[in-house]
């Protein structure tokens, strides 16, 4: 990264606010106000734009899961269906006696995929979930 230009400005804020900002800087080890300042703004701003993000991507979503947890099975194979106009294909590897690795293939917006992400992420018996979402250079 090159050196950008360092700007300042002043902030007004309660006392007791500032006063908890100053903890919050010391117990997580900031050197400086600015320092907590700039990380805190930069991980705002990283998650607006990723929340906001509308543009077409594609993605794998990689998944281990129990498939002796009841209704697992039904219920990945149920929210799949429900969404085929994101779910391009599906690898499946029978990893040993309980669980079952499988590769989903998604496009679609880029917003949405990550839902139907958190959506699989948050059933029961999932143990490890993870998405990739790749983005074609140009796309808005
Ligand atoms: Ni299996």
């Amino acid at each position: 990264m090159g050196l950008a230009e360092i700007v300042r400005f002043s902030v007004s804020l309660e006392a007791d606010l500032l006063e908890e900002f100053d903890r919050y800087c010391a117990e997580t080890h900031f050197s400086t106000r600015s320092e907590a300042i700039r990380q805190l703004l930069r991980s705002a701003l990283t998650a607006h734009a990723w929340e906001k993000d509308t543009g077409e991507a594609a993605a794998t979503l990689t998944i281990v899961y129990d498939h002796h947890r009841t209704r697992l099975t039904d219920r990945l194979l149920e929210l799949q269906h429900r969404h085929t106009d994101m779910v391009v294909a599906t690898s499946h590897v029978h990893l040993d006696h309980d669980h079952c690795l499988e590769v989903i293939f998604l496009r679609g917006p880029a917003h949405q995929l990550r839902d139907f992400a958190d959506q699989l992420r948050g059933l029961k018996g999932v143990h490890t979930s993870q998405l990739v979402v790749a983005r074609t250079p140009g796309t808005p």
